[in-house]
């Protein structure tokens, strides 16, 4: 049985399948309608969550399975005291699949470890959220057609930012993607990520604080909440999160093929002004996390649809 913690836990050439897996969804949506029938997808949620709670059942749901699950920790019995590992037994019992979202970093991998279904990482604490990272890159393939020779620019809070990291990790096995990482100083990326994952590969990368000063070297700019929750005190908070604000004027720096992606939520990070700018590509962003989340369950799940 698979679980998924890391979007490392899948090897570039399995990621591949899966992404045309989740090709093959987005052009032929009904051949997948009755795939999962009679499965259940359990979706145990931690911690607050729109798009990715709701991308897990619609995913279900357009396989023809059902959900169950919580959507807040006060909402279960971890109000009550439950650990994570008592609650996966049982709910292993309710349930084929699960997904699991919670504030504290490992808290998935330890349900995974003691957990009879596939349990999957829907975000833990700072640390990674691989089905965010299998949904930027089924976006990168499919509106640059391609996952190397790319510069990608990451802005925002690259300290908290959960997706970046796991982004980052999975971007470093392809050829060629240069890494410009664009932050005010306290939200740097961790320096686990540059040691462990970029220099040890020899990867080229870019430390800036202005993000006009690179905006024309990019394919792909990666906007990114300032994590409130993660900060230990609001005054820094309030002081950091309208850093950047991306707005038309900034947009005229770039290249006319280079995308805007962001995770979602924005806060004030992206004027609304830029939604309309075709190179703004984070909505369409969502549409392709319900693709790939469909190629996940059916991967998991080891369905075969011919
Ligand atoms: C992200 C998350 O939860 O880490 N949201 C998401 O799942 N799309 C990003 C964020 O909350 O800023």
């Amino acid at each position: 049985m698979r679980h998924l913690m890391s979007p490392l836990d899948f090897s570039v050439e399995e990621l591949d399948q899966l992404l045309d897996l989740a090709v093959d969804i987005e052009n032929h949506p009904e051949k997948y309608a009755h795939a999962c029938d009679g499965k259940k997808l359990a979706t145990l949620f931690y911690e607050p969550s729109t798009r990715t709670r709701l991308s897990f059942e619609a995913a279900m749901i357009n396989l023809g399975g059902s959900v169950l699950g919580f959507s807040s920790a006060a909402s279960s019995s971890a109000a009550k005291g439950e650990s994570v590992s008592d609650t996966i037994r049982m709910i292993s019992c309710y349930a084929d699949i699960c997904a699991m979202r919670h504030h504290k970093e490992g808290a998935p991998m330890v349900a995974s470890t003691v957990s009879s279904i596939p349990v999957i990482n829907a975000g833990d604490g700072g640390h990674q959220h691989p089905t965010q990272t299998l949904t930027d890159l089924l976006t990168i393939r499919s509106l640059k057609g391609r996952l190397g020779n790319l510069t990608i620019g990451l802005c925002g809070d690259l300290k908290f930012g959960r997706t970046v990291h796991s982004l980052v990790k999975a971007l470093a096995r392809y050829e060629g993607v240069k890494f410009v990482f664009i932050s005010p100083e306290e939200l740097r990326i961790p320096s686990y990520i540059k040691e462990d994952v970029l220099e040890v590969n020899h990867l080229p990368y870019q430390e800036v604080e202005r993000l006009e000063d690179v905006m024309g070297d990019l394919d792909i700019l990666y906007m990114t909440r300032v994590q409130r929750e993660r900060f230990f005190n609001e005054e820094d908070y309030i002081r950091l999160k309208d850093f950047y604000i991306l707005d038309r004027k900034k947009m005229e720096l770039a290249k006319d093929d280079m995308i805007v992606m962001h995770p979602l939520p924005r806060v004030n990070e992206i004027s609304v002004e830029v939604d309309k700018d075709p190179r703004a590509a984070y909505f369409r962003q969502v549409q392709y996390g319900v693709y790939v989340r469909m190629a996940l369950i059916l991967t998991l799940l080891e369905v075969k649809v011919c």
